[in-house]
């Protein structure tokens, strides 16, 4: 499973990148405006110092909601760095943009993805990546994993190549349930992706191991 961070904050994607197991980023206008990046040229400087950082797919969205609007969008990010994923919200005229960017060679990534009923839709227009919100989906009472599970089956049964990428994954459950069903990529914040590393008895034995080696030293 491929880990993204989700975030535009060049210091956690490169305390992610210097882990050593980032495979990604994902991005989002409320991500780029947290960060204070506005304006056309400052939101294309910026993505290209993500691509810098990191040599993996980076996620970056469109914001126009109309076919021609994101065609030229995406088409002007696809060209800033091969690495680029557009990012194109569900919707009808998204749908078609997916569809021309699969022609053209330019990986896309679905995103705002609340049922399997919209993942068929992306697979079927050719998108690299699919984006179900997990957390988004728990935050209404509707089970967000479930959906990861039903995609990831139905993907499954046709041979889609589209990679179900997990979204809005908040905890480090969510990451490892993710993985049990198969999700192909999971983006989360960097703070899920250190949370992985904690268990108290790791560190009680690590204090013991070092304990009981400084009494040989003695
Ligand atoms: O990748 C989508 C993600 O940014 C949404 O996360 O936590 O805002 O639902 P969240």
């Amino acid at each position: 499973m491929k880990f993204f961070v989700d975030t535009a904050n060049l210091q956690e994607i490169q305390e992610a990148h210097d882990l050593g197991v980032l495979d990604g980023v994902t991005t989002n206008p409320s991500l780029m405006a947290k960060e204070g990046i506005f304006g056309h040229d400052n939101v294309m400087a910026h993505y290209k110092q993500i691509c810098e950082i990191v040599d993996g797919d980076i996620s970056a969205e469109v914001i126009a909601t109309d076919f021609d609007g994101m065609v030229r969008e995406g088409e002007l990010l696809a060209e800033l760095h091969p690495n680029i994923v557009v990012k194109v919200p569900m919707t009808r005229e998204g749908v078609k943009a997916i569809r021309h960017f699969s022609e053209r060679g330019i990986k896309t990534n679905c995103t705002l993805v609340f049922s399997a009923g919209q993942a068929i839709l992306a697979a079927k227009a050719g998108a690299t990546y699919v984006s179900p919100f997990v957390g988004r989906l728990d935050d209404v009472s509707t089970d967000g994993l479930q959906l990861i599970e039903q995609i990831v089956h139905i993907y499954g049964n046709y041979g889609y190549q589209t990679q179900v990428l997990a979204a809005s994954v908040r905890h480090v459950m969510h990451l490892v349930q993710c993985a049990e069903l198969g999700a192909d990529v999971v983006t989360c914040p960097l703070s899920v992706i250190t949370g992985l590393l904690n268990h108290p008895l790791t560190d009680i034995g690590l204090q013991k191991f070092l304990a009981d080696h400084a009494k040989g030293n003695k």
